[in-house]
């Protein structure tokens, strides 16, 4: 039995038409898509993550911005040219499906559980810590500790204090000290917590909340979803662009100098986070179903909202950077924290607080809106039981879907680590990026495949791959090279292992430029293959081992489930 069996186009086609009796709503137009574009990508990372990003690299963060979209650009390419080819929801695991076959189809899904679920479980919290202290300020009312954490921060913090206070140590000492609010935290949340069986009851009520509320949205219809999302969006711009033009007035251009404080490693240090920011503009893909002219549209609204991102996020970098000194950005509010070491600009550090609750609840709502579509069109493939493809009859939604990604979401929000979680959403969809850059390469060596409506422009990659190779070889044997040392000869195990993801990393670069000049690759999809590998060689083997463990769960599930199930496979018997 193969193990990489395929679906042509054309059945893509024909089933996507058979299907029309159940098919789903169709409402969205580009700019309906633009703004589900802005909707997915602005929120937690230039609202949160950013500010750490700022502080280790300095004025010179504007460069990972731009390095970013740039590779983000060259990925939407291949998103727009698949898309516009097989305008149907299953975005990156369809697209795989056709190019590379069902087992990595199968993958790629997999893997956009992390892009889509648990990215949004990373949003949840940081939309619950915004939450938290908007209400703290703007109303009488508290959340008590244990109402807004998850257990196990809530556990570590309390052993931590405990610790300190064996050492003598008291309370009010602890909190004069400062930089302790989060272990404070955590302490008064498991003193305080009600017990449950024994068990200290913590849990981020916000966070569960907020999910419940978009899981309720999103499955009540894509129409509002979509009137939703757009009031959001619309509120969100207004403040980032209120944030530069007033934040413009109190930029302090020697807070420019130095522009690399802690050279190219702490610039390098802010990558996943720069990244997050970026994440979402994929999930319009996911929506092609629900658009009026998909062919036409969405490679648009992916271009469209990619831009208009990049230059916001550019001129946010610039304008914050220069209102304070970089070392002061390390915090989780950043844009906030800008405006209120203004004494007249207080009033805007809290719209700022007000606008990033709602930026963040309309990343969620993309999110929760992308992975039920995948599901089911995972489902319909038969890789996953027919339930997840079950469209609502009135709403005309993918019901059980969307209640199961509620779930997921839910799940992990009672005891994940928000880094960790970061890290791993960024990788997920690194990976994914890439398999879309290189199956929009594969696909290019049929001749026989059929032409898109869309078409990445063409350039030659045939000499180009190879120079930046050899020229990536050249410059940093002559300017980093201490670093090219540890990679040739690493001091020991721990250290082969740290570098793992570069020797890939070169490896792959080396294959592409081989492949390249001998098939006349296209440059764009090579550049976007490069940078996104490269970013992911940047996350560190831990993050590589996570996903990699999550990778193999997921093919011990399609073996046992989903390759006897696979519609292909019935076809066959
Ligand atoms: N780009 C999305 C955000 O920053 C994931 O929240």
């Amino acid at each position: 039995m193969s193990l990489v069996r395929k679906k042509s186009i054309a059945s893509i086609h024909k089933e996507h038409e058979s299907r029309a009796q159940e098919s789903l709503l169709k409402h969205l137009g580009v700019k309906d898509l633009t703004a589900f574009g802005i909707a997915a990508i602005i929120g937690a990372g230039i609202f949160s993550t950013i500010g750490k990003a700022s502080a280790d690299g300095g004025p010179g963060v504007i460069l990972l911005f731009i390095f970013t979209a740039l590779a983000c650009s060259f990925a939407a390419f291949a998103y727009a040219e698949f898309s516009s080819l097989i305008p149907v929801s299953g975005s990156a695991y369809t697209y795989s499906y056709v190019v590379f076959g069902e087992v990595f189809a199968w993958i790629i899904g997999w893997a956009l559980i992390m892009e889509y679920s648990i990215g949004n479980v990373t949003v949840a919290i940081s939309w619950s810590d915004y939450f938290t202290a908007l209400l703290e300020h703007v109303s009488p009312y508290r959340l008590p500790e244990w109402m807004g954490m998850d257990y196990f921060s809530a556990k570590e913090s309390y052993f931590v204090v405990l610790e300190k206070m064996r050492s003598g140590l008291s309370l009010d000492e602890l909190a004069a000290q400062g930089g302790n609010v989060m272990l404070l935290d955590g302490y008064h949340a498991i003193q305080q917590a009600p017990m449950v069986l024994g068990i200290n009851v913590v849990l981020d009520v916000p966070a569960l909340l907020i999910n419940l509320l978009i899981t309720w949205l999103v499955y009540r219809g894509i129409k509002e979803s979509r009137n939703a999302s757009n009031i959001m969006v619309l509120i969100k711009i207004v403040i980032v662009l209120l944030v530069i033009f007033v934040g413009a007035f109190y930029v302090d251009v020697s807070n420019w100098n130095p522009f690399l404080p802690n050279g190219i490693s702490g610039l390098l240090s802010g990558i996943s986070a720069v990244f997050f920011a970026y994440i979402g503009f994929d999930a319009i893909s996911t929506t092609a179903e629900e658009c009026k002219n998909p062919q036409r549209d969405l490679p648009r609204g992916i271009l469209y909202s990619i831009i208009i991102c990049t230059v916001l996020y550019v001129a946010i970098a610039l304008v914050i950077t220069g209102m304070v000194h970089h070392s002061e950005l390390a915090v989780g509010d950043p844009l906030a924290y800008v405006f209120s070491k203004i004494k007249d600009l207080q009033w805007l550090a809290g719209i700022v607080a007000v606008s990033a609750v709602v930026a963040m609840a309309s990343v969620m709502l993309v999110f929760q809106l992308g992975q039920p579509r995948i599901w089911m069109s995972m489902s319909r493939d038969g890789l996953l039981p027919p339930a997840f493809a079950r469209i609502h009859k009135k709403y005309k939604t993918p019901s059980f879907s969307t209640l199961f990604t509620g779930l997921m979401v839910a799940v992990p929000i009672f005891f994940l680590d928000i880094n960790i979680v970061t890290d791993i959403c960024s990788a997920g969809t690194l990976f994914a990026f890439c398999m879309v850059c290189g199956g929009v390469l594969k696909l290019r060596m049929d001749p026989n495949a059929p032409p898109s409506k869309f078409k990445t422009p063409y350039l030659n990659s045939k000499y180009i791959t190879g120079g930046l190779f050899v020229l990536s070889l050249i410059l940093l044997f002559t300017y980093e090279p201490e670093y090219m040392n540890t990679l040739l000869m690493p001091s020991g195990f721990s250290s082969f292992l740290h570098n793992t993801p570069m020797y890939v990393f070169f490896i792959g670069f080396a294959f592409l430029s081989v492949f390249s000049f001998r098939y006349n690759f296209s440059l764009i999809p090579v550049l976007g293959l490069l940078s996104c590998f490269y970013m992911l060689s940047q996350l560190g083997y831990k993050n590589w081992l996570y996903f990699t463990a999550w990778l193999l769960l997921g093919l011990l599930i399609y073996f046992v489930y989903g390759r006897k199930h696979s519609k292909l496979a019935v076809l066959k018997r």
